[in-house]
């Protein structure tokens, strides 16, 4: 059995894949890749499987580009789109990761895959897991995962380990005990994770007829998702396959923002939180793995990280599913959070293109949709009753 590594053991840093542009170029060259829909494994190509690697797949990817005009309106921008990754099959962006790493725990031979996870990941890993015939292990920051997350870790058949402690323990915990234990690490750190995950940016790139977007909007938590748009928007452009990129602009929780912190404070080293806190549970990360990756990915984009409070998020997440339908979880609204605060300061051009992500699905937290809106009223099973209701409305 291989014995997998995520970080380089002199610098320390996170393994990265790295594209061959001209081999890429010229297999690209002689394959019909354009003629398939959109989903992950569209992009077989570009990422590094086995050729003759057995793929394990739920169908992810290929997720609707949308064009919100009514909330465009509201926020007094021209354009906005929102690609919704939350329609993905356990219903977040993990599965993109998740089905080239799994497939890749397969190729390697592993028996038990892990993870640490605020919720999303734990899923994501579970459902594969199932589906690949591995073992699964997570660990999840005790009474701070959102219902739908456990009951999906749960009903996928993980062993789920609730820890008393918040992500960042949680992590540190799964890297320690993995190597000892023999568990295959799929959390970001893993690069086959980003590999996947960076197909969303050629879905946008592709969507859009080999334009980009001029900022795309993206919320942080441990920093993977950000640097695989990034990884992807710029593979593309190197490829001559989309005109440009975007200006990437990382969106965190005000009470777990690390990294908007760096930005602020112009610093090159990260000060963890030690007690992030935020209603966007999915973002709740005080020592993000990937903040190199990130920061660095930011900043090569031309762009930078911001907060936006537990409010604001709120009321995105809102704004989402009266003005556009589109139900969100709370992490999964931030991105548009920092957008609109950035209309609101003056920050962005009126008239740009711009793409928020929506990361995952409000069913994933129903508790946070139900107490923040208008509860249902009950009433007698008699017409007079309705009919009093309603016209008192
Ligand atoms: N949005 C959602 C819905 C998430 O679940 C996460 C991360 C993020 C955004 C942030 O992405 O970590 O790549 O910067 N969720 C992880 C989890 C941490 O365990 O499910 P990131």
């Amino acid at each position: 059995m291989a014995r997998p590594a995520y970080a380089c053991s002199k610098c320390g840093n996170l393994l990265e894949v790295k594209l061959d542009i001209r081999a890429s170029k010229e297999i690209l060259g002689r394959s019909d890749w354009r003629k398939t829909p959109l989903s992950v494994w569209k992009y077989k190509d570009l990422i590094p499987v086995e050729p003759k690697a057995k793929i394990f797949s739920l169908k992810e990817g290929g997720t609707p580009l949308l064009k919100c005009s009514r909330l465009a309106e509201h926020l007094g921008v021209k354009n906005l789109k929102i690609k919704f990754d939350g329609t993905n099959p356990t219903g977040s962006f993990k599965d993109r990761g998740m089905t080239v790493g799994i497939t890749k725990a397969r190729e390697l031979g592993m028996k038990t895959v892990t993870c640490a996870s605020t919720g999303n990941t734990s899923a994501s890993l579970a459902a594969y897991a199932g589906l690949a015939g591995l073992k699964c292990v997570v660990l999840i920051p005790e009474g701070k995962v959102a219902l739908g997350k456990l009951a999906q870790a749960m009903m996928h058949g993980a062993l789920v380990i609730s820890v008393k402690g918040n992500f960042d323990q949680a992590l540190e915990m799964v890297m320690k005990s993995s190597e000892k234990l023999g568990m295959y690490v799929l959390n970001s750190v893993n690069p086959f994770r980003i590999e996947g995950q960076k197909t969303a940016a050629y879905e946008i790139c592709d969507q859009m007829d080999g334009r980009c977007p001029e900022y795309l909007y993206i919320p942080v938590g441990n920093g993977g998702n950000s640097a695989a748009y990034w990884k992807g928007f710029a593979e593309y452009e190197s490829l001559g396959i989309a005109s440009g990129h975007p200006v990437i602009r990382g969106i965190q929780a005000e009470g777990a923002a690390p990294v908007a912190n760096m930005f602020e404070s112009n610093s090159k080293e990260l000060v963890p939180v030690k007690k992030p806190d935020t209603v966007a549970t999915a973002i709740r990360i005080g020592n993000p793995a990937n903040w190199r990756k990130t920061v660095r990915a930011i900043k090569e984009s031309g762009g930078y990280a911001s907060v936006v409070s537990d409010e604001e998020i709120l009321e995105a997440q809102r704004s989402l599913a009266k003005y556009e339908g589109i139900f969100a979880e709370p992490a999964g609204a931030a991105a548009l959070a920092g957008l609109a605060k950035d209309i609101k300061l003056g920050k962005i051009d009126l008239s740009a293109d711009v793409v928020c992500v929506s990361t995952g699905h409000g069913l994933k937290d129903p508790d946070v949709a139900i107490e923040q809106s208008i509860q249902p009223r009950t009433i007698e099973a008699s017409m007079n009753a309705l009919e009093k209701l309603l016209e008192g409305e």
